[in-house]
């Protein structure tokens, strides 16, 4: 929403939450403040905020004002009942539609831009039609591709942009058009792609099901590579110069995490199983599994290289938020690794530049796995990489931000115990040179 009251300052953007706290965050005199950190964001933001970009609670205002409506409320997957651990939640996205409904006295046009299963936008429309005053409404589906860390650069120059909506009808194609000319502003027009609603949210799962394979295939393989004496880097450069499969997703790691490719997955394995489909479900299930595999794999290996056991031993975690460059945590890798040693009684010491202690506590209660005070007193969260790493019998990277591979490792080896294990999930840091050190490396996939 920033980035189009930036490239469109006609357009009056209003993001509106019930949550006050958050809505105060966005609005605060110092823009560095805002909840999320995303590289580039704080400058849009500052350009567009109170000019035609504005951050409120009064939800109903926002809705009796506005010609188009982004519904982009969270669609976590379901924890209870049927569908429980797949099937995406969609109360949220039911009450916001309801809430539209009540408030709206003229025609407006209804944008999904949550992660939606493949024919929400049917449900949507009824409850709009069904409870609302008269008013006409137009449904349109509207993805996000942006991945985090690089949304803001993602925003600016898309791949494509995808807009679903009822191309059968002058309504409808109406609405696409309106909404296609607000991306125009900055997208070129055979970027902008328009497609049935229906194809539109399939396609937003699909291409995130596909991203994930790519990852959990070369994490397959990866497991394979250290068995061999192959290594992954090299199998993926060579895999990946075929321009037929193309470079990019090929890198192993501990694991992909995100808010996404996991729930989103899980979605199309539901949607596939409760059509019947069984093979389809198990296909695409298999690359959840994969990665599931990946982080115990990860865990278990250090447990197997410290002699068999952790317990009482200090572990220095560098990195918890799934990728660089965000300080989004959900579903990180780091945080079933952590889980994992914390069953085996380790100590963990964990250091992130951008995550703050409270996330990663809330992360680790969320699991519900033992008590908030043993989390408290087994995890310890610090602020620089050098007190996370003294005394540690091993140090786990988890994330790749780039900081870590210019830490003075001469230094962090004098002050931990030997033999010194390092062990590198995310395949940022040299080997050779760690050796040298002295450190007992281990690098995914070779
Ligand atoms: C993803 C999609 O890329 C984006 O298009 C969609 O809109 C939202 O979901 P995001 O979750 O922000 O974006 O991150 P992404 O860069 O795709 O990475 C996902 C996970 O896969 C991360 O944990 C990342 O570290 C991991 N990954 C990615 C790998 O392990 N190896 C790779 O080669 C690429």
């Amino acid at each position: 929403m920033a980035v189009i009251a930036q490239k469109c300052p006609e357009i009056n953007v209003t993001v509106v939450d019930i949550n006050e706290k958050r809505i105060a965050a966005w609005n605060d005199e110092n823009v560095e403040n805002i909840p999320i950190y995303e590289p580039g964001l704080s400058a849009v933001v500052a350009e567009a905020r109170d000019r035609n970009l504005f951050f409120s609670t009064d939800v109903d205002a926002a809705i009796d004002k506005a010609d188009m409506i982004f519904i982009s409320v969270n669609t976590p997957t379901k924890t209870y009942g049927i569908g429980k651990g797949m099937a995406a939640d969609l109360k949220y996205i039911e009450l916001c539609a309801r809430q539209i409904a009540r408030v709206a006295k003229d025609d407006k046009i209804v944008i999904e831009k949550s992660t939606l299963p493949v024919r929400t936008a049917e449900a949507l429309k009824s409850i709009l039609d069904n409870t609302g005053n008269g008013v006409k409404f137009q449904i349109l589906s509207n993805p996000e591709f942006l991945a985090e860390g690089t949304a803001v650069e993602d925003l600016l120059d898309p791949d494509r942009v995808l807009i679903g909506g009822d191309i059968d009808t002058t309504e409808g194609m109406d609405a696409v058009q309106a909404l296609v000319d607000v991306y125009a502003h900055w997208v070129p027009k055979d970027q902008i792609l328009t497609t049935n609603v229906w194809s539109s949210e399939l396609s937003k799962l699909t291409a995130n099901a596909f991203l994930a394979q790519r990852v959990s295939s070369i994490n397959s393989l990866s497991e394979l590579c250290e068995k061999t004496g192959a290594d992954v880097n090299e199998v993926s450069r060579a895999i990946g110069m075929d321009s037929r499969i193309g470079s990019k997703f090929l890198k192993s790691s501990v694991g992909f995490g995100g808010s996404c490719f996991q729930k989103d997955i899980l979605n199309l394995v539901y949607i596939a199983k409760s059509f019947g489909l069984n093979e389809v479900a198990d296909y695409w299930e298999q690359v959840i599994i994969m990665n599931d595999h990946q982080k115990k794999r990860f865990a278990e290996n250090i447990v197997k290289t410290l002699f068999n056991t952790v317990s009482g031993k200090k572990i220095a975690f560098l990195g918890w938020a799934f990728k660089k460059d965000t300080n989004d945590t959900r579903e990180s890798a780091a945080i079933y690794v952590a889980d994992y040693l914390l069953n085996e009684q380790a100590e963990i010491v964990i250091y992130d530049p951008k995550v703050t202690e409270e996330q990663i506590y809330a992360d680790l209660d969320y699991l519900g796995t033992r008590s908030e005070e043993e989390n408290r007193k087994l995890v310890k969260v610090v602020n620089t990489p050098v007190n996370a790493t003294e005394g540690a019998h091993a140090v786990a990277v988890l994330t790749e931000w780039d900081e870590f591979k210019e830490l003075d490792w001469n230094e962090i080896y004098k002050k931990m115990l030997k033999p010194a294990f390092l062990f590198d999930g995310r395949k940022i840091l040299d080997r050779k040179s760690k050796e040298a050190i002295g450190f007992q490396f281990y690098s995914i996939g070779n």
